[in-house]
């Protein structure tokens, strides 16, 4: 009796201990990698960020005005939660679906960069 269950417990030990190096082994998969505000802008919001369409607020020096001005009254962080839940004909996200709200924050930054907004 004792004969036979102790290989069966050194095999249960083994199992685990086995369990547990693999859960500290670096897995397959991982979060997707983060896309840049760069990327999504020209995928997602140069559509009416870049023309006017919708209303939009144009992006670009041009409006560095209009868009230091909303920095400053409304602040960054209003702005990027603007841009996730979306405010009047401005959609959520953009229309980025499977954007994160990290990536949106990309976004909104890059646009304020090519403003060159403070
Ligand atoms: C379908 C057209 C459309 C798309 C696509 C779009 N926007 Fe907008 N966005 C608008 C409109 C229209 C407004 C103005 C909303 C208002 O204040 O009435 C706006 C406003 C904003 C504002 C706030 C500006 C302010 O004055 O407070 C931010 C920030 C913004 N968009 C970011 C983005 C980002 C980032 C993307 C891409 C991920 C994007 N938008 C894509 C139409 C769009």
């Amino acid at each position: 009796m004792i004969r036979i269950l102790l290989p069966a417990a050194a095999l249960l030990l083994a199992a685990c201990s086995d369990n547990d190096s693999s859960s500290n082994a670096p897995t397959a998969s991982a979060e997707p990698a983060e896309r840049s505000g760069a990327l999504l802008y020209r995928q997602y919001c140069v559509t009416c960020h870049g023309s006017g369409a919708a209303g939009a607020p144009r992006v670009g020096k041009e409006n560095r005005l209009y868009w230091s001005h909303e920095v400053e009254e409304e602040g960054f962080e209003t702005l990027v939660q603007e841009a996730i839940h979306g405010i009047n004909a401005m959609p959520p996200r953009g229309n980025c679906y499977d954007c994160s709200d990290q990536e949106i924050r990309n976004a909104v930054i890059y646009m304020l960069q090519l403003s060159a907004a403070k």
